[in-house]
């Protein structure tokens, strides 16, 4: 069964701790939080201050997307806010393998996201070092944007990359739904992160049920 990360970005913010126990009663396992700086992508959200009120609202695995520039500097405000995952993007640092073993030895599990547009054969050498991997399937910056396709090939050439025995966990972000994650989650991925469809859907709770229950 795949585990099902509702992107906070599509909530209603006015009425977050309820809109996080409907998530939580479908089923949910993770929350999705966005950070974005205005470089790294072209849009702006929010910081270490609200993933730390996030994590008073709840016990779920708090999974932090970094879409910012310079990430090194961040990383320690992020862990201690409460993010269990920390996720930057291959794009974003330099000195990934660096990056990574930060995250590491601050304690949280540390991701490595790829654009649409970047090959999965960058991620050959961190693969060994990372515990996630994450397959953009839009440009990130925005919610509500058309799935790319091209995420189902990258998500076997994900599966290719990773060592034998290793439990590096595949995550898929962006225009993912009830209506493709039966195909995404046969195609290799565990974590179906959404935002538009789960919290703009006429029944959060049922949304997020229907796509737990995908195989
Ligand atoms: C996009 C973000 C996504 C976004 C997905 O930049 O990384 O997590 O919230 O939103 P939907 O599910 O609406 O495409
Ligand atoms: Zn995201």
């Amino acid at each position: 069964m795949a585990i099902v990360a509702p992107s906070l970005l599509s909530a209603d913010f006015t009425q977050l701790h309820e809109q996080i126990r409907l998530i939580e009663n479908g089923g949910a396992e993770w929350i999705h939080l966005d950070i974005m700086d205005g470089h790294f992508v072209p849009n702006l959200t929010f910081g270490p201050l609200l993933v730390s009120a996030v994590r008073k609202m709840t016990d779920l695995v708090l999974d932090a997307h970094l879409m910012i520039e310079n990430p090194d500097s961040y990383i320690e405000q992020f862990v201690s806010a409460g993010a269990d995952y920390i996720t930057v993007h291959e794009e974003a640092v330099i000195h990934l393998n660096r990056t990574v073993n930060r995250i590491k030895q601050l304690g949280a599990k540390a991701g490595v996201a790829i654009n649409p547009s970047t090959p999965v054969s960058v991620l050959s050498e961190i693969v060994h070092d990372a515990d996630l991997v994450l397959i953009m399937s839009v440009n990130p910056g925005f919610g509500g944007q058309e799935f790319i396709a091209s995420a189902y090939r990258k998500l076997s050439e994900v599966k290719a990359l990773i060592p034998n025995g290793k439990k590096t966990i595949i995550e898929v972000d962006g225009g993912v739904g009830p209506e493709n994650a039966a195909g995404l989650v046969r195609a290799g991925t565990d974590v179906l992160v959404a935002g538009t469809s789960i919290f703009k859907s006429r029944d959060i709770t049922a949304t997020v049920r229907e796509m737990k229950a995908a195989r």
